[in-house]
């Protein structure tokens, strides 16, 4: 019997979101601003999160510096009933903290530091026997500061595929001129792969989401979901095919939406729900993930979810 359904491996951190900025503060002493707010985030964080409150016993391998603001991660590890034995406490290193300035348009832009906590996770970084403990692994994002390193990651798969645990996958765009070379050797062992629409078109190269969903299967990929943002996700593997719509959202703030449709997904699958359904609860909680300030402050718990899918209906569509 597994202690753990599912151990998220990724990004780890705090955002501190400031704002709206005026472009001209250089220009002054003092400059008054409406927010500035402190929150835990990072793409294996925020699908921890979501996980637990969906019910499903969580752990989370990440990155921390042994600081103020890595206490404040285990903090909330603890509050949200997360186990963080997989946590790193780096005692060389910084807990990263990304400052979001807002300008008075709402757009983002990001100060961040590159150093010993944001390097790629090396293959003896990892808590193999924390992985074995679990059903299932989340690849938080292939390509992201964490997992830049593919041996990390086909070491992770292989340990995965000995011991009978399903691989989820999340990717972010890459920026090191990485392709579908690099994951030749990883894609085989993923049961289900989430990009989004952009990070499958940059890997693939194709331009519709059929294309770029069947250059994967061909690459070996079991499922693959590719996020299409307001227009919900495509889900096919080599029988089935769903075009499945978005949930009309009121969205005032997108981020962590690809984190809440990847948590929410991962634990309909587990409850044993088939793609059709889970993918349609992916959407769901997704959709329900933008209506509030936040990557993690909309989404609550299962019936939540179930009830906006109720009001809500989104009309899903096969072909
Ligand atoms: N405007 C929207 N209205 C309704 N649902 C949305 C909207 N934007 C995103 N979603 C939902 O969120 C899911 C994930 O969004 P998206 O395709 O942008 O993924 P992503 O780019 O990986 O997200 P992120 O920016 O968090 O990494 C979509 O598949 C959809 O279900
Ligand atoms: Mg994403």
């Amino acid at each position: 019997m597994k202690s753990l359904d599912v151990v998220c491996i990724g990004v780890v951190l705090l955002d501190l979101p400031v704002g709206p900025v005026d472009p001209q503060i250089f220009h002054h002493e003092t400059t008054m601003v409406d927010k500035i707010r402190l929150t835990t985030g990072g793409d294996a964080f925020n699908e921890s999160v979501i996980l637990s409150r969906l019910g499903k016993k969580t752990g989370l391998i990440g990155h921390i510096g042994r600081d103020i603001a890595g206490e404040m991660i285990i903090k909330r590890c603890i509050e949200e009933g997360i186990c963080y034995d997989g946590l790193f406490l780096d005692p060389e290193g910084e807990t990263r903290i990304n400052i979001v300035l807002i300008d008075p348009e709402g757009q983002r832009k990001f100060l961040k530091t590159q150093n010993q906590v944001s390097r790629s996770f090396l293959p003896e970084d990892i808590d193999y026997e924390l992985i074995k403990r679990a059903r299932a692994v989340s690849l938080a994002s292939i390509f992201s500061s964490k997992l830049r390193n593919t041996d990390t990651i086909f070491k992770i798969v292989q340990t995965a595929r000995e011991h009978q645990i399903i691989t989820f996958a999340d990717m972010v765009p890459m920026t090191g001129g990485e392709g579908m070379a690099d994951l030749k050797g990883i894609l085989p062992y993923l049961d289900y792969f989430l990009p989004n629409f952009e990070e499958a078109r940059m890997l693939t190269g194709e331009n519709e989401p059929d294309q770029m969903a069947d250059s994967l299967l061909q690459n070996g990929v079991r499922n693959v979901i590719i996020k299409l943002g307001k227009d919900g996700c495509l889900i096919k593997n080599k029988k089935e095919r769903h075009l499945l719509q978005a949930f009309p959202a009121k969205a005032i703030d997108t981020t962590g939406a690809g984190d809440n449709f990847v948590a929410a997904f991962i634990a309909s699958i587990l409850d044993g729900n088939n793609l059709r359904d889970s993918g349609d609860f992916a959407n769901a909680a997704a959709a329900l993930s933008t209506e509030a300030a936040g990557a993690v402050e909309a989404v609550k718990n299962k019936n939540q979810i179930e009830a906006y899918r109720v009001k809500n209906r989104g009309i899903i569509i096969t072909r």
